[in-house]
């Protein structure tokens, strides 16, 4: 049967870090952590495009719960000498928050400064609790101090693509976890 993407092409700029059996047990157990967390609750999920959509929708399938799902847009811009980055919002962020228990799906947390714009943001909106479930998190990246209270895998600083994370927008559709590589 002819593949997509042939894991065995050695002239593909990546390797397989998170194959897709390692990722979809993974990703049962934080929807089954979930689940018993939020019993009795009706969370509501709010992916962050692009990077959450595989994810979010494989892991709200596993969660056994009555939930709703918003999608914020999130881009950074890289501005001025020192290259700091700017986080813009877009998309979900009027849907109104107060008193839910909102939990934010990232597909990857790195200098974390995503992420903790929009737990500022959303903060802002009292909600009646608010947490980070992420696939992947880079922990020695981070710049900024952030408690990522579900985690898929912890990895180290390099740069991975699929299952919804790109290399200049390809990629999302690789069913693993790839690592780019140089050649
Ligand atoms: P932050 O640095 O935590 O604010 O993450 C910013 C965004 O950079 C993430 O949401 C991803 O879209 C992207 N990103 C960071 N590291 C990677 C990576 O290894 N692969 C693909 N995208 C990444
Ligand atoms: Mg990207």
């Amino acid at each position: 049967m002819p593949t997509l993407f042939n894991e065995k092409r050695s002239s593909q700029p990546f390797e397989i870090l998170l194959d897709q059996s390692t990722i979809a047990r993974r990703v049962a157990e934080l929807g089954k952590q979930i689940t018993h967390d939020y019993a009795g609750k009706s969370p509501l999920l709010v992916g962050v495009l692009k990077g959450c959509v595989v994810f979010m929708t494989d892991l709200m399938r596993h969660i056994e719960l009555p939930l709703e799902i918003e999608f914020l847009f999130a881009a950074s811009y890289r501005h001025g000498i020192r290259q700091e980055e700017d986080i813009i919002l877009g998309g979900g962020t009027n849907v109104p928050i107060k008193g839910r228990h909102v939990l934010v799906v990232e597909g990857i947390v790195d200098t974390a400064r995503t992420a903790t714009t929009i737990l500022q943001t959303l903060s802002k909106q009292e909600p009646a609790s608010l947490e980070i479930v992420t696939l992947l998190d880079k922990p020695a990246s981070h710049r900024t101090k952030i408690s990522v209270k579900y985690k898929g895998f912890s990895i180290g600083n390099e740069f991975v693509i699929g299952y919804g994370l790109d290399n200049t927008q390809l990629y999302r559709n690789l069913p693993f976890v790839g690592r780019m590589i140089d050649r």
